[in-house]
């Protein structure tokens, strides 16, 4: 395929700009043109990263089965294969490069077959720059910002065969009314708003996603409706920061408290909401998490460190102590409340009285699990440049130091659930052992028991026996739905 027909590379200095106040809404329709284009022709789409990206990949899947495609049975059989890749650390951007290698003899089997590749990758120039000299097998280079122009691309390869690399630097648009192809029955993504403007100093997300921007609550709260109205069961509000929903209305004063409480009344029964951050978490959201059931009992607050001096160096704008406040707000508003987080370690300038802060917020706030992270440099972030003399062999003994920590919160969190009755959300049967059911309680706490398969996508009471560092296992006790 060659020859270039189209070339927009990505800038990571114009993607940190930040001058446009107002956003464009843009409403989406898909052309005549393109319907049918896929009609006996199979796709598959690989998926890196966040939920963010997981929530994109329904997008990507909706206009694709819009276009007449239908999901392929493995790589051989596809006619598109599409990367929707993550650049949170580097061992995300590793794993695709390899899995790009891997499969490119497949083209010379299936010549016609589209390999495209979007998401956060390939909003980075480095990144763009070696796929257009290394990896001839890739067709398609588009960003986060133009998922909806897709089809486009596809039609435009068919007509004459060509390259296209078509990447976007600006601050984005909100694109409204995206086709979407929901993986599970009753469990739905809902993005409330798009980007981050936090800037925290290690992290990549503001580069690659754009400024911060929320989606007019009308519009959330319509496709709400619309999930209840097929049957949905449980939503998941999604944005980088949601706690900064809102904040970039320009006329309106609209939280992100407000709309928890608007969507609580929607008769969904059970909302979650990921990621939250520690400042911009506010006392009218944590009083809403209390008042109404029917928002989960569970909290992601990635806290990063336990150090003031890491915490100001990451910019992440709270303390130690701020934090904790926070957290005992949260465990008077919602008793019970199982708190999870991130935690990044080895970050530079991190001592050894630094990390041991880290290990003490830990047993205070009593996680009951964690994502934790060795920090890895991201090319154009601030931290990129701090230098950082640890050993490789250090930065992995503090990340086994806090795991084994990590672990045993995780392991007593579950164990308070042991001789109690849950409500368990069926998602399907268990990857490790498929004679069981596995679910999710509203503490979001994994739990595996025997069942019938016809019970996926019910709620059910299940009796805890035994709790376990990673799931809790039990019996149903009556079908309560
Ligand atoms: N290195 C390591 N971890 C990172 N994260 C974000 N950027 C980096 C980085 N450069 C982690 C943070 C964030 C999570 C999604 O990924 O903990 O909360
Ligand atoms: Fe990255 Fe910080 Fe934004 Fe999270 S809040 S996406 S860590 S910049």
């Amino acid at each position: 395929m060659g020859k270039l027909s189209k070339y927009q590379a990505p800038s990571l200095k114009d993607a940190r700009k930040r001058i446009n106040k107002e956003t464009n809404h843009i409403y989406y329709e898909i052309k005549d043109e393109y319907i049918g284009l896929g009609n006996g022709k199979t796709y598959l789409l690989k998926t890196y990263g966040c939920q963010g990206n997981l929530a994109d990949s329904e997008k990507i899947s909706g206009l694709l089965e819009a276009m007449g495609y239908t999901k392929a049975r493995s790589d051989e059989d596809s006619d598109v294969i599409i990367f929707n890749t993550c650049a949170i650390r580097e061992n995300a951007e590793n794993r695709v490069f390899g899995e790009l290698g891997r499969i490119k003899s497949l083209k010379k089997k299936r010549p016609g077959m589209i390999m495209a590749l979007c998401g956060c990758m390939a909003q980075e120039e480095g990144i763009v720059e070696e796929i257009k000299k290394k990896y001839h097998q890739v067709d398609i280079v588009f960003g986060t910002h133009n998922i909806h122009m897709l089809p486009e691309y596809i039609a435009s390869i068919y007509k004459r065969p060509s390259r296209i690399i078509d990447v976007y630097s600006f601050e984005g648009d909100i694109i409204e009314n995206l086709p979407q192809l929901h993986d599970h029955p009753k469990k739905a993504w809902v993005n409330i708003m798009y980007g981050c403007d936090e800037f925290c100093t290690y992290c990549i997300v503001p580069y690659t996603r754009g400024k911060e921007r929320s989606r007019l609550p009308k519009d959330i709260i319509k496709e709400v409706e619309d999930l209840v109205s097929k049957g949905y069961i449980e939503i998941t509000l999604l944005g980088q920061n949601v706690n900064a929903y809102g904040k970039d209305f320009v006329d309106t004063k609209y939280t992100f408290s407000n709309l928890l409480e608007d969507l609580s009344k929607t008769g969904i029964e059970r909302i979650r909401f990921t990621t939250s951050h520690p400042r911009d978490l506010d006392d009218s959201t944590i009083e809403v998490m209390g008042k109404y059931p029917n928002i989960m009992p569970h909290l992601h607050l990635p806290v990063q460190s336990g150090s003031n001096k890491i915490l100001k160096k990451m910019n992440r704008k709270y303390t130690k102590e701020e934090y904790l406040e926070k957290i005992e707000k949260l465990r008077k508003s919602v008793p019970g409340i199982s708190i999870t987080t991130d935690i990044i370690v080895a970050f530079p300038g991190e001592e050894e009285q630094d990390f041991e802060e880290t290990l003490d917020l830990v047993r205070k706030v009593g996680f009951e699990g964690a994502y934790t992270f060795i920090y890895s440099p991201r090319v154009g972030t601030p931290a990129a440049t701090y230098p950082n003399p640890l050993t490789e062999d250090e930065k992995k003994s503090r990340l086994l130091k806090l795991n084994d920590l990590i672990n045993e919160g995780f392991y007593e969190g579950n164990k308070r659930f042991e001789g109690e009755v849950v409500k368990v959300l069926v998602d399907g049967p268990s990857d490790k052992d498929p004679s069981m059911l596995t679910g999710y309680t509203p503490h979001e706490k994994v739990v595996n028991f025997p069942g019938d398969i016809s019970l996926v996508g019910k709620i059910v009471d299940v009796k805890i026996s035994k709790a376990y560092s990673w799931h809790l296992r039990g019996e149903i006790l009556e079908q309560s739905k």
